[in-house]
């Protein structure tokens, strides 16, 4: 039977490790091609290499996501290399942990900037790309705390909680096209970045990335008529979240 992605190219930031690494092997196991962008090219190697062993072709994009020429420069490789766009997975994050009080400015506008002013960028700059293609979409990773708020995170709420917004409105702007966005609210996922921010969590209790990126996999595969907007997952032994 043919893979379900043959001929679709994507483009995942964060494509290094954690999360967008695991998005990146599931696009490929249908036949994608991804363009792996982050800054770290060695990580990028590694999951490169992950992605051809899964079946799918790979394009390396070293991207500093804080710099808007290098962004456009990612999206412009995309239209030269591969003449094509048919999935833009904002996936790369950074966070901090720090009482509000103890936070810097520039600790603040370091998580709006690769959490919200990076993906607001890339998909503008992605949207002609996407519009050509027969189904497009736009899988925006935000988190838990892009619909709450914990208490040391307030620049990393502040950033997720930015991401969603501009999705909503996307969405709405995008109502009746060719492209679906689609955004997703994790609970902790077994990353580097758990590891760092939140040791308390039981490495056991963690959502795996394989998990998130199965999920991606089945809203860009998914045919139908139904679209599930917003995602909210969390780890089985948490409070289960309906909202409110
Ligand atoms: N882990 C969780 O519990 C959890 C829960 C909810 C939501 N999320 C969200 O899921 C996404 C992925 O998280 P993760 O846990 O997989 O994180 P991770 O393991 O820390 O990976 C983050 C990725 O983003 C890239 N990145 C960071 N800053 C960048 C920059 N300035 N320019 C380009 N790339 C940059 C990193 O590569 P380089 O450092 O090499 O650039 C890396 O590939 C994030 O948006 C995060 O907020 C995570």
């Amino acid at each position: 039977m043919a893979k379900q992605l043959t001929g679709k190219v994507a483009i995942v930031t964060g494509a290094g490790r954690g999360i967008g690494r695991a998005i990146s092997i599931a696009l490929a196991r249908e036949a994608a091609t991804v363009i792996l962008a982050a800054r770290s090219i060695d990580q990028l190697q590694q999951t490169a290499r992950q992605v051809k062993e899964a079946g799918g072709k790979e394009f390396i994009a070293v991207t500093e996501l804080t710099e808007e020429e290098s962004i456009r420069n990612l999206v412009k490789v995309t239209g030269e290399k591969l003449g094509r766009l048919d999935i833009l997975v904002n996936n790369a994050g950074v966070t901090h942990s720090a009482k509000l009080e103890d936070t810097k400015t520039e600790d603040w506008q370091r998580c709006m900037w690769v959490n919200a002013r990076a993906p607001f960028i890339l998909c503008r700059e992605a949207l002609p790309l996407l519009r050509e293609s027969e189904a497009g979409y736009i899988v925006n990773i935000a988190s838990v705390v892009g619909v709450k708020g914990y208490p040391l995170q307030s620049a990393y709420t502040s950033s997720k909680h930015a991401l969603r917004g501009m999705t909503i409105s996307l969405a709405e702007e995008l109502r009746g096209s060719n492209i679906r966005v689609h955004l997703l609210c994790p609970g902790g996922v077994d990353t580097e970045m758990v590891q760092n921010v939140r040791p308390d969590i039981d490495k056991a209790d963690l959502i795996g990335p394989n998990e998130i990126a199965e999920l991606v996999l089945y809203l860009v595969t998914h045919k139908g008529n139904a679209v599930m907007d917003e995602l909210h997952i969390r780890r089985a032994s948490s409070t289960p979240w309906f909202g409110g």
